[in-house]
């Protein structure tokens, strides 16, 4: 029998958005266990903390219903993350074609690193294809309406942290 088939769905989440929680569903419906993994992408500034971006994800998975995916963290490469839960996937959600060089390069580094893990894409739903979590950051702070682009359980706690007042 097959052991059961872990995946990794690593990244920044600052915060996590409609897009993201889609490519968490599709991929708990694909592996038997999902591991969203909120990790430190050096070449951002975050937001919000690490507990803070963990919190909004375990809110909104146990809203969505997810039940074979957890929330971790982990200070270390995602390459030895991979290797220490015995994942056997890496998945990402790819939106337009900008995405594409960054992902491929991170793709083909966590392959050396770590080659026992495959890096499998999820090609994003059309409604998201532009949708990120820094323009999220950005109509949230001027008092936009998130509504469209966050899961709706913690869109009042997303705006309020963010909301720019006066
Ligand atoms: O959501 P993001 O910011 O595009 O995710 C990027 C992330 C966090 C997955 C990436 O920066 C990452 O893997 N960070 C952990 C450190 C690491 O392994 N870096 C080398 C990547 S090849």
């Amino acid at each position: 029998m097959m052991s059961d088939r872990l995946a990794i769905c690593p990244g920044s989440f600052d915060p996590v958005t409609v897009g993201h929680l889609d490519i968490i569903s599709r991929a708990s419906r694909l592996f038997d266990r999902v591991v969203v993994a909120v990790l430190t992408n050096d070449a951002k500034r975050a937001a919000f903390s690490i507990d803070e971006r963990m919190q909004f994800i375990r809110t909104a998975i146990a809203d969505a219903g997810l039940d074979n995916v957890e929330v971790d963290t982990s200070d270390k490469l995602l390459a030895d993350y991979c290797r220490e839960r015995g994942a056997v996937a890496i998945v990402k959600g790819l939106r337009a074609v900008s995405d594409f060089e960054y992902e491929f390069q991170m793709a083909l580094t966590n392959k050396k690193l770590y080659p026992d893990a495959e890096t499998v894409f999820l090609t994003t739903s059309s409604e998201n294809m532009y949708l990120s979590s820094s323009l999220v950051k950005q109509i949230a702070a001027h008092g936009g309406d998130i509504s469209d682009f966050v899961p709706k359980v913690i869109k009042s706690e997303i705006e309020e942290r963010l909301h720019k007042k006066g």
